[in-house]
């Protein structure tokens, strides 16, 4: 159980992150959801009947280091403690050639998904090294171990992620500090019916079919079937397990 653990999670008005908000509150934690949209985490914590003195709603932008370095001195003052880091707000991109990529939409995923993630890491693992313990768990994506034809700077973005963790985690090994990454195959959240749409704008649903073709149990992934490989890692069930990169799949890489 993680009851009493502190756990920021962001991107957690949606998708995989608000299914994190369940899966830890559900065990006992208290969280500290982080999205950009105030009246979004709102939503969430009254889905949840989240309950007072057990939760913060902090909205932030993960790409603006001031406002990263806000939501995790908030999480510590309002609770002494971070136990648990879920760094997992991404963004998906535009579906496109590499010949046809928008500067500015990579721009995008360079901010959110490589600086989002880097600003999270170096202010939590500043409080986590002084308090010689933590798990933070990145989320790239099995776009982070292999390539996917139109996604090149999401799958880049994912790589990063991959190399992100693995030097977080020898730089703070010693410091009982954990850092581990997951990387889903295709979850069923807003991020697939996007990228769905961009691959077969006139027939999102055989994109959709193609993608669970590709997945060797033959399914999407549903937000739990990931959240639940989070709560092995945060727990003490984990505690030699750092540097990881966790291929939450279904096979596809396999
Ligand atoms: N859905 C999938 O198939 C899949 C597969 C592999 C990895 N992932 C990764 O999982 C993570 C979550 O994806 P999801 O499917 O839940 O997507 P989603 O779009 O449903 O949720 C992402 C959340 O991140 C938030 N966010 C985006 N930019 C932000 C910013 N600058 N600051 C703060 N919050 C921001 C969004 O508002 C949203 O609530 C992402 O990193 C994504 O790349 C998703």
């Amino acid at each position: 159980m993680l009851n009493n653990k502190v756990v920021i999670i962001t991107g957690a008005a949606n998708g995989i992150g608000k299914e994190a908000v369940k899966g830890f509150a559900n065990q006992g934690a208290k969280v500290a959801l982080i999205d950009l949209d105030m009246a979004a985490l709102e939503k969430v914590a009254q889905e949840f009947n989240l309950q007072k003195g057990n939760y913060l709603l902090l909205p932030a932008d993960v790409t603006i280091e001031e406002q990263v370095e806000q939501y995790v001195q908030k999480t510590k003052d309002t609770f002494g403690k971070i136990d648990v880091f879920f760094n997992n707000a991404g963004v998906e991109g535009v579906i496109s050639l590499i010949t046809e990529y928008p500067a500015k939409a990579l721009d995008s995923i360079v901010n959110v998904n490589i600086k989002g993630i880097f600003y999270g890491l170096k202010h939590v693992l500043r409080l986590m090294a002084e308090q010689k313990s933590g798990s933070i768990i990145n989320t790239s994506s099995i776009g982070g171990l292999r390539g996917m034809p139109c996604t090149s700077a999401y799958c880049a973005s994912k790589y990063a992620i991959i190399g992100l963790t693995k030097c977080a985690a020898l730089e703070f090994a010693g410091s009982g500090v954990r850092v581990n990454a997951i990387c889903p195959a295709m979850v069923n959240t807003r991020m697939m019916r996007s990228i769905e749409a961009g691959m077969n704008s006139d027939d999102p649903d055989a994109a959709k079919d193609q993608y669970t073709n590709m997945i060797p149990v033959g399914r999407y992934a549903e937000p739990d079937d990931i959240i639940q490989s989070v709560l092995f890692l945060a727990s003490e069930k984990a505690s030699f397990i750092t540097g990881a990169v966790l291929a939450v799949d279904g096979g596809l890489t396999a």
